[in-house]
């Protein structure tokens, strides 16, 4: 089959939907492959513990931002969600980025369309606009200063006092940061599907139920469960809280896939995940989840879907991501 009735096999489905020979050793395949196309896999701290133990980096937004933009693999193999993939190839033009399901979207992302952004800017003009890297492309350009939930503070502070801000899409990040800095900005009034889902009453009983448990959680949460959270981080920050705090039981107020190098790191401690306001698994990013690892393998082998950008889009979105991973460094992030 040609590269052109692959394409459009991915239009159709989001993926190439092979079937894949039940008796292969995916982890050993994936391997190989890696090797032989000298590609390197980054994975966000929200995949599944399988495409987690074979990742060459696992980590957060800026985390993964930084790995793309040093990487000297040839193909960056991105299981986490198309924002991620842009920001990869923005930064490192050169490499071919995969993402192993393009329907890997973010709520977060949807909820802030260039269009209607560019209207928002324009009704508060002279506003430095900083946008929370879970944004497009398209809406990375508009902004001055890209940030991530382990670098908002700095980045928000790095703007002079006198100077009116816009942030977006996340309004919790936004009032979060506000709360940090006592800086007064406008917020876009986006949420992200898994982050606004828990139950304030849930977590409230169990606490109740485990009195000695940290209750740690992620700013993208609601004001009124951030309030309740004895530590408030972003993945990373969370993860390392959970290392070096003494208690031995944490109840985790985001996406459930972080759990798995929270055991993997402290094997003797328990981790609870916060319950959502219903019974579904509310709390798996349904976006993250779509990377598996036969997806994984298919994507490896046949080098799509890819990702790739307009050089002008590419070029008006670099200046306010590297603006970001500037402060980071003179923060030491
Ligand atoms: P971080 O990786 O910056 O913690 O963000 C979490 C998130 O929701 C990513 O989509
Ligand atoms: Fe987007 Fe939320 Fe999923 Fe992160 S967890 S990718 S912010 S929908």
């Amino acid at each position: 089959m040609g590269v052109a009735e692959q394409q459009k096999i991915i239009l159709e489905n989001g993926y190439l939907n092979f079937e894949v020979d039940p008796s292969l050793d995916l982890f050993a395949e994936i391997a190989r492959l890696k090797k032989e196309k000298n590609a390197v896999l980054l994975a966000h701290y929200y995949q599944e513990p399988d495409v987690q133990d074979i990742a060459d980096y696992i980590g957060d937004s800026l985390g993964l931002a930084q790995q793309a933009e040093k990487t000297k693999a040839d193909i960056i193999v991105f299981a986490g969600v198309h924002f991620m993939c842009e920001t990869a190839k923005i930064l490192n033009p050169g490499k071919k980025v995969i993402l192993p399901d393009l329907r890997a979207g973010c709520s977060l992302a949807d909820s802030c369309p260039a269009g209607e952004f560019k209207k928002f800017i324009d009704q508060h003009p002279d506003h430095v606009v900083i946008s929370y890297i879970n944004c497009s492309a398209e809406t990375k350009a508009l902004s001055d200063i890209i940030c991530t939930s382990s670098n908002a503070v700095a980045i928000v502070n790095s703007v002079p006092k006198e100077k009116k801000i816009i942030f977006a899409p996340d309004r919790n990040l936004g009032r979060y940061i506000i709360s940090k800095t006592g800086r007064d900005m406008v917020l876009w009034n986006g949420t992200c599907m898994v982050h606004e889902i828990f139950s304030l009453e849930k977590i409230s009983k169990l606490k109740q139920k485990h009195p000695q448990a940290k209750f740690i959680a992620h700013p993208e949460c609601e004001p009124a469960v951030l309030e309740l959270a004895d530590y408030i981080g972003s993945t990373t920050g969370l993860l390392n809280y959970s290392a070096s705090n003494s208690a031995n039981e944490f109840i985790v107020a985001t996406e459930t896939g972080i759990i798995h190098q929270m055991a993997k790191e402290s094997p003797g401690k328990t981790f609870i995940p916060a319950p959502p306001n219903n019974s579904c698994a509310c709390n798996d990013c349904p976006h993250m989840k779509l990377n598996t690892l036969e997806k994984l393998y298919l994507c490896l082998k046949y080098e799509l879907p890819e990702i790739n950008l307009p050089e002008d889009l590419r070029i008006k979105a670099l200046k306010p991501i590297k603006r970001m991973l500037e402060i980071s460094a003179q923060h030491g992030l």
